[in-house]
């Protein structure tokens, strides 16, 4: 080969920062047309493959209904503009059940099934079959990218896209940082992200990430209070729109996520961490087993033939009210912060900026926990959980270096223009 193209093809990576042109998405599925979709929207060549060709179907049609709707938020004064954008972008999505048709592109997405032989196998078979060239990346929620990547030459090409259902609509996209990755496939591929309309934040391959991560102990202290008959669940969902500004309560997004997909992260994630934070919790076995999964079933903790969209007014107890914010708001910081077992902040898995970027747009939370924490006051935080640890004795609310740390050099946050971020810098 001569000498020029072989340096050529080797380093066009660096010719494709920026410059993913063409993109092979794997698994046609929920999150697979999606990432397709956004891929296409932003005038990338897209081929979707499944095993299944009733799926690739049903993909194709779904978005093109999705592109429809788009087209009329964009160009809602101009059919003919809508109609174009729905046509050009529809006519770079291709669909076949042959993975071989489609390994040849700049970039490869997993979306297969969540499990780690298949992606495995599927990632060792592309290794062989695409150019030197291509990245891979998993869309897994749960799985150890590197586990998933183990059998693979191309380590340095290779990481997370985590996104988010719907993918269309939601502006978060989690890069997983392998340590194996090269620093350029990183730039490509937060370049990508950027490219595909998605504000990107960096995590190590650490389990659930970020969003997951602090949304497991969030679900998992709101299905225990409910358990305990604390409170009941209509008003922990209204505890946490009303007090914490989230966009659905715990009960409504765990009907929505599906009851089995919560209870499967948390396995994962209990397995992985061996934190009692995730241990199983008997009220979501027993919902599961009698497969009352949530709005896909029709009914989980709210049955949904009924269901308006909003969880009824039920009158909120102060004590109740009080309780979820605290407990649920907590949790997060802590494991935020840091906990026994993980420290997202300080072992440096992911940047606070990032934490708190990704809970504002993965989770819709109107401010990140550690800007919480900073606002509340870290002082007021750190006494807070020393009464409930000494109270529940619960681990989520043990003592935390970081709080401890920055309270007794007088870094309360807000108040005193230093905390979890530096305030003075931006006067
Ligand atoms: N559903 C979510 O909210 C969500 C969010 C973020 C990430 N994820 C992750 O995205 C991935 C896909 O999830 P989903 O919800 O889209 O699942 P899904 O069941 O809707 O789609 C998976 C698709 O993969 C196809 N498939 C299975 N094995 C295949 C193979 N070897 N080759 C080609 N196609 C194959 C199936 O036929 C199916 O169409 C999973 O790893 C999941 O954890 C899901």
């Amino acid at each position: 080969m001569n000498k020029l193209i072989g340096f050529t093809r080797k380093f066009s990576s660096s010719a494709a920062l920026n410059s993913v042109k063409t993109v092979t998405v794997v698994g046609g599925g929920l999150m697979g047309s999606g990432i397709a979709q956004v891929a296409a929207q932003a005038g990338q060549n897209v081929t979707i493959v499944d095993i299944k060709p009733e799926l690739l179907d049903h993909a194709q049609k779904s978005i093109q209904n999705n592109l429809q709707r788009v087209a009329k938020k964009v160009h809602k004064d101009d059919p003919i503009k809508m109609e174009q954008f729905v046509k050009e972008s529809i006519s770079r999505i291709k669909i076949t059940t042959n993975v071989e048709e489609a390994a040849n592109v700049d970039l490869i997405v997993e979306a297969i099934v969540e499990k780690l032989e298949p992606k495995q196998e599927l990632f060792n078979k592309l290794d062989k079959i695409s150019p030197e060239h291509t990245i891979f990346a998993t869309n897994t929620s749960s799985i150890s990218v590197n586990a998933i990547g183990s059998g693979i030459k191309r380590k340095d090409r290779f990481g997370g896209l985590h996104f988010f259902n719907p993918v269309p609509v939601m502006r978060l996209l989690e890069v997983i940082k392998t340590e194996s990755m090269s620093e350029e496939t990183y730039k490509i591929m937060m370049e990508w992200g950027k490219s595909v309309g998605k504000t990107c934040i960096t995590c190590k391959d650490t389990p659930g990430f970020v969003v997951n991560r602090l949304l497991g102990p969030y679900s998992a202290e709101a299905l225990r209070l409910y358990e305990r008959g604390d409170a009941s669940k209509e008003d922990i969902d209204i505890g946490m729109k009303l007090g914490a500004g989230y966009p659905m309560g715990p009960f409504e997004l765990a009907d929505y996520t599906g009851l089995d997909t919560n209870k499967y992260v948390l396995e994962v994630l209990h397995k992985l961490t061996n934190n009692p934070v995730f241990r199983p919790i008997p009220l979501l076995d027993k919902m599961v087993s009698e497969g009352k999964l949530g709005v896909k079933t029709g009914e989980g903790f709210y049955k949904y033939k009924k269901y308006k969209g909003e969880a009824r007014l039920a009158r909120t107890s102060t004590n109740a009210f009080q309780c979820c914010v605290v407990l649920c708001q907590s949790s997060q910081a802590n494991i935020a912060c840091e906990d026994p077992y993980c420290i997202l902040v300080t072992k440096s898995d992911a940047s606070a900026k990032d934490i708190d970027t990704a809970m504002k747009l993965g989770a819709g939370y109107p401010m990140g926990p550690l800007e919480l924490a900073d606002f509340t006051g870290l002082d007021t935080k750190q006494s807070v959980l020393a009464t409930l640890y000494k109270e529940t004795q619960n681990p989520v609310f043990g003592p935390i270096a970081l709080l401890d740390k920055l309270v007794a050099e007088g870094k309360f946050g807000r108040k005193t223009g230093e905390g979890i971020y530096n305030y003075l810098e931006k006067i």
